[in-house]
């Protein structure tokens, strides 16, 4: 029986991955333009990095973490029945999401030096949740996230929310198909009092709420506010709310934060039940949501400031924030949309062989168009020249070069463009000389300042 790549996995096929990579380098360039260098981190870290970093009472780190052991710890852990005996360092989790292991980097070298610029990182990659697969919701799916460590002011914030606005415009996602929510969450000084009030409104409310809502009141009282439950949607709307409960200086960011949003014309909800997922967020949070197509997953993309992080993964005090989105959400937002465009194979030139006899010159013509940096392809079964023609249409060859025994042995190829039609027969050795000024370019390497029109603008040896 042939098998099935895992349950809440997908295959990225040549028409998503080309997605996927056009999109990463999008978001790279639109990135730079705010000062962002790429950072790439294991896929997995020790599992204290995500229990510290995320907390121990999120979804995320609480149910949904996959473990990762050598082949030898999971025996000794399974002998014992538990992996208490193992070393810290050899209790390993796939990365549930990309912060927690950036900002561990961050502080492992030191990234932001005191007095120094802030480090401005962006990633991209997959992430692996063990949640219930379904529309939007993978176990193993792939964000894009920045994360800006060093910063304090509400600039930052404003900076890092009109990127992932900007981002989604330039892709192409409706602005009126979405939503943007945000909220504070508070800090140290606020937080805990406000924790408590909603702690004490779910146990006065105990009777009408859900035994997870219990559980929640004692470990992370302020998730209740994103429960399914109907009934408790319905009565955490009567909760105190943390914007009425801000310190000074929390409520004096958020303002900030808000009045730089508005003049640059973003537009956005303040929601103060977001509190998002993971634990470690302080003050700004946000989020952005798909309201048109896409069931219960309609958050593409979200962050937030988190600036006890870096003390949590064993760091000194630094400042945090930052924003991932998940790419198969967008895709299917783009979907939804009617705005995905057509991701398609596209050749500069296809090489065609009339018969087997010219295969070897068409070879070693390819292999020069390549060496120049064009990107070609020729036939490797055998086919028709009438398949080679189609083969050719289906990578959207700009040009076919037919090699027939004739003209060869005349030293010419003839040249068919396949957008207007227009035909010329050329000289294969001037071809060659041609493409031999730009050899050791490469396909693939940096832009070749040759391209297929150069070819066929050669002088017309055929006097039709
Ligand atoms: P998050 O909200 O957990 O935040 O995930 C960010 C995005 O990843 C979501 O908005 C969603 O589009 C996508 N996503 C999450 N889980 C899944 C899933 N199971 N299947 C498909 N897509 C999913 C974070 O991960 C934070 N690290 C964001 C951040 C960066 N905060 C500060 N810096």
């Amino acid at each position: 029986m042939p098998y099935n790549a895992p349950e809440g996995t997908a295959d990225m096929l040549p028409a998503v991955a080309r997605l996927w990579r056009s999109t990463t380098e999008t978001a790279a360039k639109l990135f730079a333009a705010y000062g962002y260098e790429p950072i790439d981190t294991p896929i997995f870290e020790m599992t204290e990095v995500f229990t510290r970093g995320i907390g121990e009472a999120t979804d995320v780190v609480g149910k949904e973490m996959f473990t990762v052991r050598s082949g030898e710890n999971y025996k000794r852990a399974l002998a014992a029945g538990s992996d208490e005996g193992l070393k810290s360092k050899q209790k390993l989790s796939l990365r549930p999401e990309g912060t927690a292991g950036v900002v561990r980097a961050v502080v492992q070298h030191n990234l932001v030096e005191q007095g120094a610029a802030p480090a401005k990182l962006f990633y991209a990659g997959p992430m692996f949740r063990a949640e219930r697969p379904q529309k939007g919701r993978l176990r193993q799916f792939h964000q894009i996230g920045v994360e800006c460590l060093g910063a304090t002011e509400p600039t930052a914030d404003a900076e890092m929310i009109i990127m992932l606005m900007r981002f989604y415009e330039t892709m192409g996602v409706p602005r009126q198909n979405m939503r943007l929510l945000i909220n504070s969450m508070g800090d140290d000084a606020c937080r805990p009092a406000y924790r408590e009030s909603v702690r004490q409104f779910i146990l006065d409310h105990e009777d009408e709420m859900c035994e997870e809502c219990h559980r929640r009141a004692e470990t992370n009282p302020l998730r209740a506010f994103d429960c399914k439950n109907e009934t408790c949607s319905r009565v955490m709307e009567a909760a105190p709310k943390i914007t009425d409960n801000l310190c000074d200086d929390c409520r004096t960011h958020y303002e900030a934060v808000k009045a730089l949003l508005d003049a640059a014309g973003i537009s956005y909800i303040e929601d103060p039940t977001l509190v998002r997922g993971l634990d470690y967020y302080t003050r700004t949070v946000f989020e952005a949501q798909v309201t048109e197509g896409m069931g219960s997953q309609s958050a593409i993309g979200g962050g937030g400031r988190y600036d006890k992080l870096a003390e949590s993964v064993g760091g000194r005090p630094t400042p945090g924030l930052g924003f991932a989105l998940g790419f198969e959400r967008m895709v299917l937002a783009l979907e939804a949309a009617g705005a995905l465009g057509e991701s398609t194979k596209r050749v500069d030139g296809y090489v065609a062989c009339v018969d087997d006899s010219v295969r070897a010159a068409a070879f070693d013509l390819v292999c020069a168009a390549r060496d120049a940096g064009l990107c070609v392809e020729m036939d490797h079964q055998g086919k028709s020249l009438k398949s080679q023609f189609k083969m050719a249409d289906k990578v959207n060859a700009r040009v076919v070069i037919v090699l027939g025994p004739d003209e060869l042995s005349q030293g010419k190829a003839r040249i068919r463009n396949m957008r207007s039609h227009a035909e010329k027969l050329v000289d294969i050795a001037a071809a060659k000389r041609l493409l031999s000024q730009f050899g050791g370019q490469r396909v693939g390497g940096a832009s070749s300042p040759i391209n297929i029109d150069t070819v066929f603008s050669l002088e017309n040896d055929d006097k039709e």
